[in-house]
């Protein structure tokens, strides 16, 4: 019926990306993220300007209490997605948006953002658990967990009390709370890295493949963590290893396939 609208008002501009996740947002209280034919390519600028097309125009929509499970063989573009979703990579093409209270259109367009609004997504709506625990900063873990929340404002106090049940919750060991992670196991760093992704309830949270490196008895409790988020009404959007998580947490599968393209010299 809205496209119907569309040709009837002639209005080319009502068929714009930007205009229709305006409407989608403003209309539908629980949307919280929509990626509409998101294209990345990466140009590999040592080897003649080719270019790799990792995705080729994806379109995803998400709503508060869902979570959409990335499925695709290796090199599919899952990852890249949630790092377009996330703003670390700029999209090549199409739009990407989620719900911000603080946006004049209750969304902020990603593409193209400005980084102190990407900042301030991140700070209040979106999550996001990388495989590895990225930088290890010499931070305690207890503070490096606690921050998201101090972040927003939260007493330390309080921050770190809830830190320190996250913690306990995924078996990192109590001896280990006041070190920094650097000489971590693997399993153990990735358990820290959950904690912090997940300790402030963000609204939107983008996981990408979190249980890699954790046994079945804490793949579990993850599962149980990410399972509480989203009955809770966090927005999902997940990758995940293992069959047994993907059961547990997905509400819906969206499935990836890797263009095959290699695009020429760029012109
Ligand atoms: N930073 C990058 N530079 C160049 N190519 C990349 C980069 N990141 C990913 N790619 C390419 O994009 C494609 C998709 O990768 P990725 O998103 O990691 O897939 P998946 O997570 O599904 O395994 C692959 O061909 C990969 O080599
Ligand atoms: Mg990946």
């Amino acid at each position: 019926m809205t496209d119907m609208n569309h040709s009837a008002s002639g209005d080319a501009d009502q068929q714009r990306p930007g205009r229709r996740a305006t409407r989608a947002f403003v209309e539908r209280a629980a949307l919280m993220l929509r990626a509409e034919n998101v294209r990345k390519t990466f140009t590999l600028h040592g080897q003649g300007g080719i270019g790799i097309e990792a995705l080729a125009g994806v379109s995803l929509e998400v709503e508060r209490g869902e979570c959409v499970v990335l499925v695709g063989p290796s090199g599919a573009g899952k990852s890249t997605l949630l790092r377009c979703l996330y703003g670390n990579y700029l999209a090549s093409g199409g739009s990407i948006a989620i719900r911000d209270d603080n946006a004049p259109l209750q969304h902020l367009e990603i593409t193209g953002a400005e980084p102190h609004d990407v900042l301030r997504l991140r700070r209040n709506v979106v999550g996001y658990v990388s495989q590895f625990l990225r930088v290890i900063p010499r931070v305690a873990t207890r503070d490096l967990v606690a921050a998201p929340l101090v972040a927003r404002g939260v007493a330390e106090d309080e921050a770190l009390a809830r830190a320190e049940t996250l913690l306990a919750r995924l078996n990192v060991p109590q001896r280990l709370w006041s070190l920094a992670p650097a000489t971590f196991s693997g399993g153990e760093q990735q358990r820290v890295n959950i904690a912090r992704g997940l300790i402030a309830q963000h609204r939107v949270l983008l996981l990408d493949e979190p249980t890699a490196s954790l046994d079945a008895e804490n793949r579990a409790v993850v599962s149980s963590l990410i399972v509480e988020a989203r009955e809770r009404g966090a927005a999902i959007v997940g990758v995940f290893h293992d069959e047994d998580t993907r059961e547990r947490v997905a509400t819906r599968r969206l499935p990836l396939e890797a263009p095959q393209a290699l695009l020429g010299e760029a012109a």
